[in-house]
């Protein structure tokens, strides 16, 4: 096993919110940085797979499996020497999401900055009580690329009024997210200095600072099995 390894679970009660968008441009961002990343895609609907399948690139490997084959993909991951897991997970199954949010050492929950995707938070955090109230943060997806009174008033409801922790950095709403997942890419590949590819670096790189700052149980079973 990675020393190392760390597990991200995306989840979120609606589609189209930029899961699998973050899922993977958190992968290729830690690929970048030399890590063995891999995606275990759980949505029936297999979008990452699918992005998979059109990319001309060995990494990130990409695992479609159901939830209830979850628990033994990660650990087949830790043995092949995996850093970096980001499970992707369908916006219509919240089992999915509790055994995802289960495994994880960090939940991400993208959104957008309307209304109508705030207000499943109460839902949610009840969902990841239920998975052991892992750390969770929401990630703003598709926030105006000039509107930063926006982005930071939505950060501020999200932490006030719906009392969930907030991540400080967001996901602009820019066409190169969606126009390279039609050839299997991403920003960081198709335009690496332009400004969805530095979002999504310095998200990698914040959560990854996240997580080894809070103890990653898969960190600590790492540490177990060598004695140390
Ligand atoms: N920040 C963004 N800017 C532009 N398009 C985006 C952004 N995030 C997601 N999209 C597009 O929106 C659609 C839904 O995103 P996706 O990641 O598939 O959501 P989910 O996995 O939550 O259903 C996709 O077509 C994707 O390319
Ligand atoms: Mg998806």
């Amino acid at each position: 096993m990675s020393e190392s390894m760390i597990v991200i679970a995306i989840v979120g009660q609606k589609g189209g919110t930029g899961k699998t968008t973050t899922a993977i441009g958190l992968a290729v961002a830690a690929s970048e940085v030399g890590q063995t990343a891999v995606i275990i895609d759980l949505d029936p609907q297999a979008n990452a797979a699918n992005w998979k399948d059109r990319r001309r690139v060995e990494s990130p490997a990409v695992v479609s499996v159901p939830p209830s084959r979850l628990k033994q993909t990660v650990e087949a991951a830790a043995s092949h020497g995996a850093d970096f897991v980001v499970i992707d997970t369908p916006g219509k199954s919240d089992s999915a999401a509790i055994e995802a949010a289960r495994v994880a050492d960090l939940v991400l929950v993208p959104l957008g900055p309307h209304i109508f995707h705030l207000e499943t938070l109460p839902g949610l955090r009840d969902l990841l009580r239920v998975a052991g109230d892992k750390p969770a943060l929401v990630v703003l997806n598709g926030l105006h690329p000039q509107a930063t009174k926006q982005a930071e008033e939505a950060k501020r409801m999200i932490a006030e009024i719906f009392g969930f922790p907030v991540c400080p950095l967001h996901l602009s709403r820019l066409d190169i997210y969606a126009e390279t997942q039609t050839t299997g890419s991403t920003p960081l590949e198709q335009e690496p200095k332009g400004r969805a590819a530095l979002e999504l670096r310095k998200l990698h790189r914040f959560i990854s600072e996240q997580v080894s700052k809070s103890e990653s149980p898969h960190v600590e079973n790492a540490k177990l099995a060598r004695g140390a």
